[in-house]
């Protein structure tokens, strides 16, 4: 397992990597991690294409049992295989679970800032979004509670979208935390739907992910909720995604609506799905090991700058940078300028951020502070800020 090379991702298909291709900035943007998967999921990978027929696929009993055994073993969560549906992305995940959970016109919670789908694919699916913002309190990210309750009281108010771990802020939130959202939504017949696309990704030692359903027992059997290996395992390209439905009356909805939008996930998916639940073990332990140093680097190296700002990043490989001390017209713009592919903050819902993916080789993390230290320390200057 090798962590430390940089492979050459420029000359390929990398949507990170093409964006830039003719340029010297360092991609640090799209949630894709430049390591290599587990061996065990090439080898799984190499052994399904070496059997040269790649019809429509279904999730085979060993794909189930892997998929339940990582939620039981790891979680707690003892999933009955008839609540998996498996679709080719959490974000059409999303989309019919708007479909299935709310009406047209109807508003949909969700907690900017965040992975900027949750605030494009209920209008979309036209409904409407209801922003009730993240507080910041000293650093610490929360849902406001109080401003959640009042957003659900609204009888048009009929789902909320949360995102734990949390896109881009970081936050791992406690058993507790969600347990308290999700009492809200269902206080006023809100729906919850949880998208978990980073479950894997803890960072932080002595914390521990918990499923939103695990957290709220009582009230698991009306929410949906979203997983994938993809994030953690670095399998984004694959599409490969399970929600998991315990109402039958709600996946049959949900089912429905995928007839036309939504393919089944290709062999592949599956296969490398049960590899990185039932071999992947050694290599996570590894990548956690490696997030977490360059976790560490990045906060003391940015906190070090005094015009800049990074907040705690318990989970997720995505540092969200509070830029706004600069005053650049067009932050993002800028550091690409001096070389740094960020993803902008706006779309995300605040544009005083930048975001930072950190899932790279040592080697490039390192590369990128020094650009980002530098044009940092010269505007600083020429501001005259400390
Ligand atoms: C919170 C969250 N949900 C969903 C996705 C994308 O999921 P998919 O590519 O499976 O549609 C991402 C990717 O960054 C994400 O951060």
């Amino acid at each position: 397992m090798d962590f430390a090379s940089e492979i050459n991702r420029r000359d390929s298909d990398s949507v990170k990597w093409r964006l830039y291709k003719d340029r010297d900035i360092i991609p640090l943007w799209v949630a894709d991690m430049d390591f290599a998967v587990a061996p065990e999921i090439k080898d799984a990978l190499q052994a399904r294409l070496d059997h040269g027929v790649y019809g429509y696929a279904d999730a085979t009993e060993s794909v189930v049992e892997a998929t339940l055994g990582h939620l039981e073993r790891d979680y707690n969560w003892t999933v009955d295989p008839d609540w998996l549906v498996w679709l080719p992305g959490v974000v059409p995940g999303l989309a019919m679970a708007c479909r299935t959970c709310s009406e047209p016109g109807d508003k949909v919670i969700v907690s900017s800032p965040v992975y900027y789908p949750f605030l494009v694919v209920p209008e979309v699916a036209e409904r409407t979004v209801c922003d009730v913002p993240l507080t910041r309190d000293n650093g610490h990210w929360r849902y406001d509670l109080d401003a959640l309750e009042a957003a659900a009281r609204d009888p048009r108010a009929t789902m909320m979208i949360i995102c734990s771990p949390h896109n881009p802020v970081g936050r791992l939130f406690s058993r507790d935390e969600l347990a308290a959202v999700v009492e809200i939504a269902r206080r006023h017949g809100v729906t919850v739907v949880s998208d978990e696309i980073h479950d894997g990704l803890v960072l932080e030692p002595g914390l521990s992910f918990t499923p939103t359903a695990v957290a709220a027992p009582e009230h698991a059997g009306d929410m949906i909720t979203l997983m994938s290996p993809s994030k953690t395992f670095n399998l984004a390209g694959l599409n490969a995604t399970y929600a998991v439905i315990p109402d039958a009356e709600r996946r049959t909805t949900f089912q429905h609506h995928m007839k036309g939008p939504v393919m089944r996930p290709s062999p592949f998916a599956l296969t490398a799905t049960e590899a990185a639940y039932s071999k992947g073990h050694a290599w996570h332990n590894e990548l956690i090991a490696t997030l977490r140093a360059n976790r560490d680097r990045l906060i003391a190296a940015v906190n070090a700058l005094p015009s800049v700002h990074m907040d705690p990043i318990e989970a997720t490989y995505l540092g969200w940078i509070d830029v706004s001390a600069l005053r650049l017209n067009d932050a993002p713009a800028w550091f690409e300028d001096k070389g740094l592919g960020f993803s902008p903050g706006a779309p995300f819902g605040d544009d005083r951020f930048v975001r930072w993916n950190f899932g790279c080789p040592p080697a490039t993390l390192e590369r990128a502070i020094t650009r980002f230290e530098t044009a940092v320390s010269e505007r600083a200057h020429e501001l005259g800020l400390g």
